[in-house]
């Protein structure tokens, strides 16, 4: 299986930044999601008109890796715009932790990227009993 680096991921995620559709905040968002099998599965945010409906990039790129038979996760990465610094939003982390709790998330910052361990993003995940 082809190993992904960190940089290669981060860059994966940059790359899918291009295709952010984000007329509304002009913040665009671009995701790379790392697979056990060594695929990665990218994607961005696409807003609406009815802002509610805009899903955010980590979201889409899930729903992709899902529809395409992959479950297991290794690694997202995040990409935001360069003056900022983007970890996921709450309702991707709850995602997130439904497939992959142990995930390493990376995400950048002004200067290169940084990471850190899914639980400790989200320390308390929701649960059913
Ligand atoms: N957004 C993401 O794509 N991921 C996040 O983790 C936070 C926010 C998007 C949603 C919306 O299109 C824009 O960024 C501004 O909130």
């Amino acid at each position: 299986m082809p190993s992904t680096s960190d940089e290669e991921l981060i860059a994966a995620a940059v790359a899918a930044r291009e295709h952010a559709y984000a007329p509304y905040s002009a913040f665009a968002v671009g995701a790379a999601l790392l697979c056990d099998d060594g695929t990665v599965l990218s994607a961005c945010n696409v807003e609406n008109a009815s802002y509610g409906l805009t899903i955010c990039a980590e979201r889409a790129a899930v729903f992709a890796a899902i529809a395409s038979g992959r479950r297991r996760f290794v690694a997202l990465a995040v990409a935001g715009p360069l003056e900022s610094v983007t970890p996921p939003c709450g309702a991707c982390r709850q995602v997130l932790t439904e497939f992959a709790p142990g995930l390493r998330v990376l995400y950048t910052q002004k200067d290169g990227f940084q990471s850190a361990a899914l639980a400790d993003l989200l320390p308390a995940a929701f649960e059913l009993p």
